[in-house]
């Protein structure tokens, strides 16, 4: 079954063709990073307009390098939430105009799944059931999965989610947009164990998180630590995100590894666009081998925002005959 997935929930917008939910035949990815970057965040507005101008070039390259046409696909499959109102309305407007014309059943897919669903793109995915921990821009979850489609959250971020917190930590010491992926590099030359970052752990069986203490630790620190005239010591801006990244990093492991003790589950799945993160992989991999515990993290390039997650999700409900009829909406808020 050949699925073609759209993605375009937030400021990505992606097109994929996928064959029986696994093997990718297509990924293509139009990131609007340079469009947002002055604003230090995503717009909006600006995201929407961007995804109406590259949603036909983007989703034609993919059908192109997928080698088939439009009317070889068997099935549609799109984000239909959660994410940004505007962003998502126009790949699911895009989505329903082609199985109109088509005649191709397509279905809508939560944005949170799909994440989720990313890791069976790569060669051993994991058996179910295991934890899955959603770190991105917008979410930070814990859930228990049994299957597609079966999934039970056991935490949540009560205020930012981590990604956000790496953002505004980076817009802060102003580095840029999006800053996941510069404090990541700029970690690498830092002293992780320079400031003592706050580690909210919310009780001891609470699998829920909080990141907005550690994002006010960082605010308060370079306040009372006033840049100079000649700017910070050199390597201070390396320590200071460095240490924010050691403190973020330690809570997600710990509390992913707390989630897996307490459903007796042997297998973790970690992913969203913070899972690209080195030390978090890194880390993940280490707590594993010393629990006797398989972790599966996708590679970067699934982490973060693609189509090719939504077109597993999608092939996973089309072949069970689950379909969208064409009052579908979007909901910017849509649980999993
Ligand atoms: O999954 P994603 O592409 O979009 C959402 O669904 O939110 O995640 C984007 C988030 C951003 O906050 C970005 O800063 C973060 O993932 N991110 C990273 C890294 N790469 C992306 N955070 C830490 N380290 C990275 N290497
Ligand atoms: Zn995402």
């Amino acid at each position: 079954m050949r699925i073609l997935a759209i993605e375009t929930s937030c400021d990505d917008t992606g097109a994929a063709v996928v064959l029986n939910g696994r093997k990718i035949l297509s990924n293509v990815v139009c990131s609007q990073i340079a469009v947002h970057q002055k604003y230090g965040g995503v717009v909006p507005e600006l995201a929407s307009r961007k995804h109406i101008e590259a949603i036909v070039p983007i989703v034609t390259e993919a059908l192109e390098r997928a080698g088939g046409a439009l009317q070889e696909i068997d099935g549609i499959a799109v984000t239909q939430g959660p994410g940004l109102a505007g962003s998502l309305l126009v790949g699911l407007s895009f989505a329903k105009s082609l199985a109109f014309v088509t005649g191709a059943p397509f279905v809508g897919v939560n944005h949170i799944e799909a994440h989720l669903s990313a890791i069976f793109l790569e060669e051993r995915p994991p058996r179910f059931p295991f934890i899955g921990l959603v770190v991105s821009g917008g979410h930070t979850s814990l859930f228990r999965v049994d299957g597609f489609g079966k999934y039970r959250r056991l935490g949540q971020t009560r205020d930012d989610a981590a990604g956000e917190a790496f953002d505004k930590v980076a817009k802060l010491l102003g580095l840029g947009y999006p800053g996941g992926p510069i404090i990541d590099q700029l970690s690498m030359t830092g002293n992780s164990k320079a400031i003592r970052f706050p580690r909210a752990s919310l009780g001891k069986d609470s699998f829920d998180f909080s990141f907005s203490g550690v994002k006010t630790a960082v605010v308060n620190f370079v306040k009372a630590h006033p840049e100079p005239a000649g700017g910070f010591r050199e390597g201070m801006i390396q320590d200071i995100v460095s240490s924010f990244q050691e403190a973020v990093v330690d809570v997600l492991v710990k509390k992913t590894f707390q989630a897996a003790r307490h459903q007796d589950l042997k297998r973790v799945v970690v992913s969203g666009g913070v899972a690209a993160n080195r030390l978090l992989r890194q880390r993940m991999e280490e707590e594993a081998s010393e629990q006797k515990i398989r972790v599966h993290i996708p590679s970067p390039a699934f982490c973060t925002d693609n189509a090719a997650m939504v077109g597993v999700v999608g092939y996973e409900y089309l072949k069970r005959g689950i379909r969208s009829d064409f009052s579908l909406n979007a909901f910017s808020n849509l649980p999993l």
